[in-house]
């Protein structure tokens, strides 16, 4: 079998084209735009594989998402391209509508054309919008998204259902919570506040810091996804849970805790506008038809990622100049409280 993925070069996507190459017999293709976000440094392990190949692309430009289906004829297309930053996309909107939404139209289009046989589209739980604990969103819970990110995916989300519903693409669609592990970029929370811990830099916590959200390792949610591929009814949704809430202090204080650092580091600064204060989700459908479990452990799985961090500071450092800079000072020069 032959799968393209799109946003291969990105945190998920990368974690999945290894997965891919290490533990299956496929050919993948990764159609990635390389953005700020898009790294092919995270692929290093698999660029010699004969049966990777990598398309320098925008999920925008149908013509050359054309050829490159007409080329490679995938089975399948597991579709993670996206603008994935909440903050960047209150920021500076237009490049996540495009890419989020028309993006996926493009990449929708081009799919029913060829006749793919499987179109995963990789989803979000922030559709759900903020849940009243208890509340756990399963798959028939209706879309209330906040920011320009979650609106986007919505909008792509109920594109790519549209696509089953009215010319019956084989589309199957996931709906993760927030990832966490190696290789992702450091301007969400967890990757940021362990860069900033190794650098006694202010953690900026944004308001009171007692927003819940539920991680998820990013090797387990790419288990996931292939099950999704695999075992997953066409037309239908699934939520990947990691089943771990926890308040963003709790999670930076065990940051800090694992590298050693001192609470006083934490910054309490201004609140992202229309800042969700809880997501939660229930994986049931998932695990009862495909078998599918998280594995990981947060604490482990958090102590691991610190130590992926340390051991790859050439990393951290090449992500962490330039326009990064540009974008820190953009988000949180002028976030101080008082
Ligand atoms: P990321 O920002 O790390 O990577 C995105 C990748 O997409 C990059 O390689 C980038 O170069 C590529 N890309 C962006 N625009 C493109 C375009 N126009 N054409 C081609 N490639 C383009 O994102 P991520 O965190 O790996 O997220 C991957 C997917 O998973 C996204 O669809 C996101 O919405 C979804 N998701 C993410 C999380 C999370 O916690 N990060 C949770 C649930 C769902
Ligand atoms: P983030 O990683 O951006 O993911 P999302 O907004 O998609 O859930 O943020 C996770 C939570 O952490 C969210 O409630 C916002 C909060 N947060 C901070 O308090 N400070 C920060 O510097 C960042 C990036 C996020």
């Amino acid at each position: 079998m032959t799968i393209l993925v799109t946003g291969g070069a990105g945190f998920i996507g990368s974690a999945f084209v290894r997965m891919s190459i290490g533990q299956t017999d496929w050919r993948v293709v990764n159609f990635d735009k390389l953005t700020y976000a898009g790294n092919l440094e995270n692929l290093t392990s698999v660029a010699g594989n004969p049966r990777y190949r990598f398309v320098h692309g925008d999920i925008c430009d149908q013509a050359l998402v054309d050829s490159t289906l007409a080329e490679e004829k995938p089975d399948a297309i597991v579709h993670f391209a996206a603008e994935s930053h909440v903050d960047r996309s209150i920021l500076s909107p237009e490049p996540v509508i495009r890419t989020n939404f028309r993006g996926s139209f493009t990449m929708l289009e081009a799919a029913r054309r060829r006749g793919v046989q499987r179109f995963v589209h990789v989803s979000t739980d922030e559709v759900y919008g903020s849940l009243a604990a208890p509340l756990e969103a399963t798959e028939e819970f209706p879309l209330n998204a906040s920011s320009p990110y979650s609106a986007s995916k919505a909008g792509s989300d109920l594109l790519a259902r549209s696509y089953f519903v009215t010319y019956k693409l084989p589309v199957l669609i996931t709906r993760a919570s927030n990832n966490y592990g190696p290789y992702q970029f450091p301007e969400k929370l967890i990757p940021l506040m362990i860069a900033n811990a190794f650098e006694d830099h202010r953690l900026p916590v944004y308001g009171d810091g007692q927003q819940v959200r539920d991680w998820l390792h990013v090797d387990d949610h790419c288990r996931g996804v292939m099950a999704v591929l695999e075992k997953g009814r066409e037309g239908e949704i699934y939520n990947i849970g990691g089943n771990r809430s926890l308040p963003n202090l709790d999670v930076v204080h065990k940051v800090l805790q694992l590298t050693g650092k001192p609470e006083s580091l934490i910054e309490y600064v201004k609140d992202r506008p229309g800042h969700d204060r809880r997501y939660a989700l229930s994986s049931e459908k998932l695990m009862r038809e495909t078998g599918w479990r998280p594995f990981t452990n947060f604490e482990t799985g958090l102590a691991e990622t610190i130590d992926w961090y340390r051991a790859n500071s050439a990393w951290v450092a090449g992500v962490r100049s330039g326009a990064y800079l540009t974008y820190y000072e953009r988000n949180y020069g002028n976030r101080a409280r008082g």
